[in-house]
């Protein structure tokens, strides 16, 4: 693996465990952090040697936003050439070809909320805190949040999250469906692994387009949405491992799934 500043790349069983690692600033993302996850993200992008990729925190935050020292003397093309620099990121998470778990250990807010959205899944510890912080500091989310959030806990969750700026705890983020499991923070690493561990016992190829269909499919109209399923469905239908599930379903025998 390459050697980061930043961050923290781990082989843990059948995920990477990718640790955004500057507990001094609460791990907040400065330039330097988001081009080392973008250097990751890139690197990694055909690497088939791992099922999921997790993403976590160092101590006690997930990741507190933007690194707010960057921004205050920013003028317009910095603000634009920053949202692109990080939405251009979080895209390649969300279209990562491998499943991506938010483990959220701790603080998430601003850019850190954020990035929790990116992610496929989110499974939170009870300590975890969410937000979207930026009308405090005179900004608005420039990470995607004024849009995602909405798709996830729906338009007025997401206006009054992001227009008072106030902070939700964990068992508030899983009773609005912000997050999708929560547990005690000693269980959350294992919580996270346990599921990639699940995630890569099934065929690599329809997790891909699962992942996929479900994604894409959120931005397009209804129709065309289930057109696209079919016409994946029909493609996954021509694979191994549609073939190989099928027949150890009926013969009563665990699939051995080959990812073509
Ligand atoms: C830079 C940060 C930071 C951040 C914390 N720190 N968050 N530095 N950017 N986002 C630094 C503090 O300045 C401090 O540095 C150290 O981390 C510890 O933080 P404390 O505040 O002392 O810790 P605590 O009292 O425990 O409070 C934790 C906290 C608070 C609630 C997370 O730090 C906080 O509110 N942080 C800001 C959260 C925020 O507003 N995020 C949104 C950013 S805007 P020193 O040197 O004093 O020890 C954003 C926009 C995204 O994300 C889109 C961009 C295009």
């Amino acid at each position: 693996m390459a050697d980061y500043k930043n961050i923290l790349v781990e082989k843990k069983d059948a995920a990477i465990v990718l640790t955004i690692n500057r507990e001094k600033a609460m791990n907040a993302l400065n330039r330097e952090t988001v081009a080392e996850i973008q250097g990751f993200i890139s690197s990694h992008w055909s690497d088939d040697s791992f099922g999921v990729l997790i993403i976590t925190g160092a101590g006690k935050a997930f990741v507190a936003g933007a690194d707010i020292s960057e921004m205050k003397d920013m003028d317009i093309e910095g603000g634009m050439d920053m949202s692109a620099r990080g939405n251009y990121l979080f895209k390649s998470i969300q279209n990562f070809p491998k499943p991506v778990i938010a483990a959220v250990n701790g603080f998430a807010l601003g850019g850190g909320c954020e990035l929790a959205m990116a992610c496929d899944i989110r499974i939170a510890s009870e300590k975890a805190k969410f937000g979207q912080p930026e009308v405090n500091l005179g900004l608005i989310p420039g990470y995607g949040g004024t849009q995602r959030l909405s798709r996830l806990v729906g338009r007025g969750k997401a206006m009054q999250l992001i227009l008072t700026g106030d902070m939700i705890k964990a068992d508030e983020a899983y009773r609005i469906g912000f997050v999708d499991e929560i547990c005690a923070p000693e269980e959350l690493m294992d919580k996270a692994l346990a599921m990639a561990q699940t995630i890569t016992s099934k065929s690599p190829l329809a997790v891909r387009m699962a992942k996929d269909c479900v994604n894409r499919g959120l931005d397009m109209p209804l129709s065309n949405a289930l057109d696209f399923e079919k016409v994946n469905f029909g493609a996954i239908c021509g694979s191994y491992d549609k073939t190989e599930g099928c027949t150890a379903f009926l013969e009563k025998r665990k699939a051995e799934f080959k990812g073509k």
